[in-house]
């Protein structure tokens, strides 16, 4: 089975993946996987997904391989049926094909471009994938989804909220950035809280709007869990009750095909920026970010290094969750 937006293994799938992370974190002795082999392709840069995902690997006694295709590998064709005169020197179907003969996982990073709205949504890094790879694909965040912080944010839901989510106040705001940035974080947050049946505020100005698509997808994972999802402009009353807030800028649904008009109508933004005010009519809520984050831009230094953040412990969980997804694809989890 791919991972690929992270509902694969349902709620329970991901409580329980969850909660291997922190048994993990906490001592427990990962099931080892020797002798496997994982491929990570990385079209895009990356800190946190790059190094744990290495680092899970090689802990549970496999091999990681990181490709990063233009650098230290030939440049990708990714669209079908065209004449290869430009500058990509082999196609992606036949890299893959080639690649999942050398790994029991294939794993790989596709940002969107955000200019062709049915180009993002058909994922075609991630469709030639998982059609081409003949072993599991993870997804390391393409343009709809990003599983494994949404798994790692699961983790620090379970660690400070307990084991039942359901109906757990969780609050994801739009944040200022001084560039147009895919939506893949959000959507995930969204996606991956309705999955668990809490109850989802996302605040964000007009025009940035998600994809009404993923919206209905939570609306409905949210429904069937016991939680429900509700969409405000209003970021100071979405605050009230809230026992998480997830800052994350994103660039609208509504913004294709008008980056330029978009950039003017979010540079009058700044005062969406997460600082103490704000957080202070939230009920004592923890601050996250999937990082990384520009500072005093999204979120203020005191809110992000106060005894209320959590974005580094979610970070930290980015490791011990692959351990936990890893263990379980490699057939060792209990
Ligand atoms: N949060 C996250 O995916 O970080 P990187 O982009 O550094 O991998």
């Amino acid at each position: 089975m791919h991972f690929f937006d992270g509902t694969e293994y349902g709620a329970d799938g991901a409580l329980t993946l969850a909660a291997r992370a922190l048994e993990l974190r906490a001592g427990a002795t990962p099931r080892a996987a020797l002798g496997k082999r994982l491929a990570a392709v990385f079209l895009n840069p990356s800190l946190r997904t790059r190094a744990s995902m290495e680092a899970a690997t090689t802990a549970l006694g496999a091999s990681p391989q990181i490709i990063q295709p233009g650098k230290d590998a030939w440049s990708l064709e990714v669209r079908k049926g065209v004449v290869m005169d430009g500058s990509a020197s082999e196609h992606i179907a036949d890299a893959v094909r080639v690649l999942g003969q050398y790994a029991d996982i294939l794993a790989v990073r596709a940002f969107p471009s955000l200019v062709d709205l049915e180009e993002d949504r058909a994922e075609p890094v991630l469709s030639a994938f998982m059609e081409h790879a003949g072993v599991p694909v993870i997804n390391l965040e393409s343009a709809l989804y990003h599983p494994m912080q949404g798994l790692a944010d699961t983790a620090t839901w379970l660690d400070h909220l307990g084991p039942d989510l359901r109906g757990q106040p969780i609050t994801l705001t739009w944040a200022p950035h001084p560039k147009a940035l895919p939506a893949s974080v959000p959507n995930q947050v969204l996606l991956s809280s309705a999955l668990v049946g809490m109850d989802v505020t996302v605040a964000h100005p007009e025009g940035f709007e998600l994809d009404p698509q993923l919206v209905a997808r939570a609306e409905g994972l949210a429904a069937a869990g016991g939680g429900r999802v509700r969409i405000t402009h209003d970021q100071a009353g979405a605050m009230k009750g809230a026992r998480v807030v997830v800052a994350k800028s994103w660039s609208g649904f509504s913004g294709y095909g008008r980056r330029e008009e978009e950039a003017a109508h979010r540079a009058t933004l700044g005062g969406w920026t997460v600082d103490q005010a704000l957080m202070d009519l939230s009920d004592q809520a923890g601050f996250m970010h999937c990082l990384p984050v520009r500072r005093n831009v999204v979120v203020s230094d005191a809110v992000l290094d106060g005894p209320n953040s959590w974005a580094f412990e979610e970070a930290g969980l980015r490791l011990w969750t692959a351990m936990a997804l890893l263990e379980k694809m490699w057939g060792g989890a209990r």
